[in-house]
């Protein structure tokens, strides 16, 4: 028992919650981890990244190690073939909560966010349930990134009817409602909802701190309004504008504005790819390699995927970011990307996720030329 609980305990005790801790520092570092087959970039080019459990894992440990705040994990329902190509993009997929659940014992101070399709399927009791389970596994590191959904194949994969856009953040709205009754009411609960029905329904233990970390990824109105009333952080991705950094800073005030408004603090994070090589040359090299061995059915599909539906959020997509991946590109030498983000963080992120070709050796690499530049610069602590 001692030996399991000293790998699973925090080796913090500074009376923080995992996110406030992770919030001390300027710009909060995630990992997008590869959970899908060929992660974010359709390339034919080899690399080891791999969606299998141990090189997740390993992925997780090394970005706990080198202090990164977060690792997420995407949630994505796809046919025969993924996203097709002779790469089959992202046929094989691990569930997100599954993994997050492996990871809990083998890391110690990372949060542990994991995308949970709320609607396909679920009750609220459910998922209060398994994310209690999760807070108490990690100490309160434990984290859902809620989506609503962005194809309407998706649904009837579930034998569901779609759902339109602005009624599914209504859903998901009275979803994590009775969510926080069960968190936090020492009674039965008897609801009965637009969408959800519960008898007598309870939850003990209560999540450490009153509730999991509540995450969501959106550029619509509704998503926003949900995002205001629920989300610690909210993942912004980059409008489609000449000036993205001025384009950001735009939306990354309204954004806390209307929250404010709300009564709340929202952090915000962006999702770059980033290409980083000791000379601007080898990292400009790279990408382009990336973009000339694109499979181009796969990048066809998912340019498809990621810019059509209804939703919002993506809709300045360019092919040639998509074929390397990311909501945008940071590519350049370690002064470079430390410079954009700089850039970042005075047009108001709280964070980057950053996402990467080649995981472990890039992670590596961002880990060793990177990171002291960052906490040069103050972005980290
Ligand atoms: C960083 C990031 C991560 C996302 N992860 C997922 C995901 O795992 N699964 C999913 O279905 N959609 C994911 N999305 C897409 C959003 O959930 C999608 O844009 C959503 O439908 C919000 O739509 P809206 O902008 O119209 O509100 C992600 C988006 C971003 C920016």
């Amino acid at each position: 028992m001692a030996r399991i609980s000293s790998a699973v305990k925090f080796s913090a005790s500074d009376g923080l919650t995992p996110l406030e801790r992770a919030a001390k520092n300027k710009m909060m570092l995630g990992l997008f981890i590869p959970l899908q087959q060929g992660a974010w970039t359709p390339s034919k080019a080899s690399r080891g990244t791999d969606w299998s459990f141990e090189y997740n894992a390993e992925c997780a440990v090394r970005a706990d190690e080198l202090g990164f705040d977060l690792v997420f994990g995407l949630a994505q329902w796809l046919g025969k073939g993924g996203l097709g190509g002779e790469i089959r993009f992202r046929e094989n997929t691990q569930d997100p909560l599954l993994v997050t659940a492996g990871l809990a014992a083998l890391t110690k101070n990372i949060m542990l966010i994991s995308t949970v399709h709320v609607l396909y399927g679920w009750h609220p009791l459910l998922l209060a349930k398994y994310a209690a389970t999760l807070d108490h596994m990690t100490e309160g590191r434990w984290g859902i990134n809620m989506v609503t959904g962005i194809k309407k194949e998706d649904f009837a994969m579930f034998g569901l009817e779609h759902v339109e856009h602005d009624l599914r953040y209504e859903m998901a709205d009275e979803f994590v409602d009775v969510m926080k009754m069960l968190w936090t009411t020492d009674e039965n609960i008897n609801f009965h909802g637009r969408f959800y029905d519960m008898e007598k329904g309870f939850v003990s233990p209560k999540p450490i701190h009153g509730r999991p970390i509540i995450v969501n990824a959106t550029s619509s109105g509704a998503g926003q309004r949900f995002a205001e009333k629920h989300s610690d952080i909210m993942f912004i991705t980059r409008p489609a504008s000449k000036d993205v950094f001025a384009a950001i800073g735009e939306r990354n005030e309204l954004i806390k504005r209307e929250a404010r408004q709300a009564g709340r603090e929202m952090k915000t994070i962006i999702n770059p790819h980033v290409i980083c090589a000791d000379t601007e040359k080898e990292a400009r090299v790279r990408r382009q390699h990336f973009i000339d061995t694109a499979d181009e059915v796969a990048l066809e599909n998912f340019f498809k995927l990621i810019t059509g539906g209804d939703t919002v959020s993506w809709k300045g997509a360019v092919k040639d970011d998509l074929a390397v991946g990311g909501n945008m590109q940071v590519v350049g030498t370690p002064e470079q990307v430390v410079e954009q983000f700089v850039k970042l963080s005075e047009a108001g992120c709280d964070g980057i996720q950053v996402n990467f070709f080649d995981y472990l050796p890039d992670l590596e690499y961002f880990g060793e030329k990177v990171l002291p530049l960052m906490k040069e610069a103050g972005l980290r602590n």
